[in-house]
Parts: C-alpha cells; sequence; structure tokens
C-alpha cells in the first residue's frame, strides 16, 4: 500500500500550489514484491551506498531500489525530509527519484529505472555492450552531463556539490540522454561515513587532489571530476588502467603530454565512426584539461563549461597549467578514523585521508573550500 507524507518545502522551484510537496512512500512488501524478494537475478549493481535492485511496480513501472546501508542512524522523519528536498528536484539530465521506504532499520531509495546502465558499465566497460557510442552521441552526453551539473551547481537554491561525479553516477536512457545519479545523498549518511569509496581505484582518479588529501569540498572539485570524465568520454578508456605501459595509465597525464607536443587528437577513441568530429573533438579535451587543472580557481565554472562545449564561448588555452593528479593512489585510504601525526585530515567533513600519494605538481591553490549544500 502506498502512502504520501506531506511536507513543507522550502528548497527551490516547482511547488505545488498549495505549498505542500510529497514524497512517495513505498512499503516493504511492495518493493519485496517488485524485486522478487530483492533477489540476486534482479541485482543490477552495488556502490558505497548498498545495493541496487532492479524492480517492476503493480502499475507496470520499471524502478532502480536502492537499498541504504549506513543511514539507520537517521529517524523516519529526519529521512522524509531530506528525500522531499531531493525528489522537488527535476531536470533532464537528473535522474528522478520517485520515492522511498522507510520501515524499521530498513532505508529504500527509488529511482527511475535507466535502460541503458550507466556510463562505467557501458563506454568504459570491458564487458560487451552493444551500444555504438558515435561522436554524436558522446557530444549529447558530455553537454547533458554539464547542463545537468550546471544546474546543481546554479540554478536550484540553495546549490548542490555532488561531490562523486564519475563515469557509474552518470546513467542513460534509451535514448542516451545522460541523467546525473547520486546528488543530494550526502547528508542521508551518518556523519562519520563516507560514501566514496575506495574500493574502485577509479573512483580516486576522479577526486581533485585538494578533496582527495584534504577533504576540501567545493564545485571546484566537482569539476575536476567532470574534467576527467569528459576525457573519458572522448578517448572511450578509464582515468586510470594499471594494465597499461607506465606512460599510459594515467589518461589526464598522457592527455597533458600529448596537449604539450602538439598532438592532442592522438588520445581520441580511435572506435569513433565516421562521424567523428576531430576539432570539436580536440576541444573537448581541452575544457577537460581546463576543469583539471591544480589551481581550484583557474577551473571555470559550470555554467561556462557548458558554453565553451556548445560554442558560445571561445576556448582560451592562453593561461592554462599543468593539471595536478595523483599518480600512485595505492596507498591513499579514506578513514573515519581520527588522523595520526603525519597525517592529513579533511577540513571540511569528519573523514579523513592519510596518503603516501605522489603528485605531479605541488598543491597551490587559493580557493577557500566551502561546505557542500546538501
Ligand atoms: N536508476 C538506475 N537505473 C538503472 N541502473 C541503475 C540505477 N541506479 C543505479 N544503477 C546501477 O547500479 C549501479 C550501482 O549504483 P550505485 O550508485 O549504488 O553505485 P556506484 O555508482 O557504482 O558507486 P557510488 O555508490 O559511489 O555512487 C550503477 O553503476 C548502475 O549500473
Ligand atoms: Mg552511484
Amino acid at each position: 500500500m502506498n502512502c504520501c507524507f506531506p511536507l513543507l518545502r522550502g528548497r527551490h522551484a516547482g511547488e505545488g500550489d498549495d505549498g505542500v510537496h510529497r514524497v512517495k512512500v513505498f512499503s516493504c512488501n511492495e518493493l519485496r514484491k517488485a524485486t522478487q524478494n530483492f533477489s540476486e537475478a534482479n541485482k543490477i549493481g552495488e556502490g558505497g551506498f548498498g545495493s541496487v535492485y532492479r524492480g517492476m511496480l503493480k502499475d507496470g513501472t520499471f524502478v532502480a531500489a536502492k537499498v541504504l546501508s549506513a543511514t539507520s542512524r537517521q529517524g523516519i522523519g529526519e529521512f522524509l525530509t531530506e528525500l522531499t528536498a531531493i525528489s522537488d528536484i527535476k531536470h533532464e539530465n537528473l535522474v528522478t527519484l520517485i520515492g522511498c521506504c522507510a520501515e524499521g532499520n530498513h532505508r529504500i531509495l527509488v529511482y527511475n529505472y535507466l535502460e541503458n546502465n550507466s556510463l562505467q558499465q557501458t563506454l568504459l566497460g570491458s564487458r560487451y555492450s552493444s551500444i555504438q557510442f558515435n561522436w554524436e552521441a558522446r557530444v549529447k552526453i558530455a553537454i547533458g552531463v554539464a547542463r545537468g551539473l550546471a544546474f546543481l551547481h546554479e540554478e536550484i537554491r540553495p546549490h548542490i556539490i555532488h561531490r562523486d561525479i564519475k563515469a557509474s553516477n552518470i546513467l542513460l536512457d534509451k535514448d542516451l540522454t545522460p541523467k546525473i545519479s547520486d546528488f543530494g545523498l550526502a547528508r542521508l549518511l551518518p556523519p562519520n561515513a563516507t560514501h566514496v569509496s575506495t574500493r574502485v581505484a577509479g573512483t580516486l582518479g576522479y577526486l581533485a587532489p585538494e578533496y582527495a588529501i584534504r577533504g576540501q569540498v567545493t564545485k571546484k572539485s566537482d569539476i575536476y571530476g567532470y574534467g576527467v570524465l569528459l576525457l573519458e568520454i572522448v578517448c572511450g578508456r578509464c582515468n586510470t588502467n594499471t594494465r597499461l605501459p607506465r606512460e599510459d595509465q594515467f589518461l589526464l597525464e598522457k592527455t597533458w603530454a600529448l596537449y604539450e607536443e602538439g598532438h592532442l587528437e592522438e588520445v581520441i577513441d580511435a572506435d569513433i565512426d565516421d562521424d567523428l568530429d576531430v576539432e570539436e573533438a580536440c576541444k573537448f579535451l581541452k575544457i577537460g584539461l581546463l576543469c583539471t587543472q591544480d589551481a581550484m580557481a583557474r577551473r571555470p565554472h559550470m555554467s561556462t563549461v557548458f558554453r565553451m562545449l556548445t560554442g558560445h564561448k571561445n576556448v582560451s588555452m592562453e593561461k592554462i597549467t599543468k593539471p595536478a593528479m595523483i599518480t600512485d593512489f595505492a596507498d591513499l585510504k579514506i578513514s573515519s578514523k581520527p588522523p595520526g601525526p603525519n597525517e592529513t585530515t579533511r577540513s571540511s567533513t569528519s573523514r579523513s585521508f592519510t596518503t603516501t600519494t605522489e603528485m605531479t605538481e605541488p598543491f597551490s591553490s587559493s580557493d577557500t573550500p566551502t561546505q557542500s549544500s546538501m
């Protein structure tokens, strides 16, 4: 049985006439039926928040049910308040939250099911994917993600910093329209938990150095993640692949080296069909390099990135500086323990990072960190 939880909203535009917003609440039973008792066969993924199951509701709608593993300390009222705020946020390039379940210790988020899975599994995955990512599709994905992120950063109030921009959080619908997932979830976690998982080395490849080392969470750390993602979209490979020869392992490092040599086109995915526009692809790579500069202040805002991608603003490389990146994150550990005497502490959350990471460039950022708004 469904019920609705009416709440006064105060977060962003799109309010109903009565000023009251409702988040649809499913019973656990209903979701059990929809997912065939959360069967292994219906499990479509697992991330830092918990497991995700495909399900079909009674009315035939397909959903993705994300069973949260670390939220039980949050009361039901508080949980529903946070979710009402998130479910209010609607945009073509954001995944829609359609409801939730909060019974006892169970906390489940129910999203629209996206047919074509994530960019991680389709464009970058090692498993066979039948999707052909021609140049037109890649342009649409790159621009769509930039639009969605610009919306979160600059249009809604309060702004939202995503904190975990990466290929597995970019889902694709049947027309390959990209949808950013997992925005606004930081407040659902207990204060000492982290959803930035170290299980997948690739996750760290998206983390801006100031975020990975000092824990500074700003819009500019999202922009760094977007820059890495943009390079991946153009090059059709993961940011890090330790099976490749040393000089090819880190996509950002390789792209920068080719940029300096004046041979940027060499890094473009060779699998792109005849519709490849080399000039536009090189422009996108340059935008990716602008987004991943060491100094946070030099990275462009998302709305500027969007205008550069769509040709409404020139891409100026005059003052570009070398990207800073982590070249050895084997020993980078995210933990909730207090740091030891030689360890670096996060400044904006309770997480701490210990590291023996080598940097290609010393950190020299002038941006002041801000709190994530969610
Ligand atoms: N709405 C959805 N529709 C279709 N598949 C989804 C949906 N949401 C998640 N998935 C699938 O489930 C996988 C796991 O998602 P989840 O967000 O839990 O983990 P993640 O994105 O890999 O890591 P993180 O927890 O850091 O976000 C995704 O990679 C995607 O393949
Ligand atoms: Mg995710």
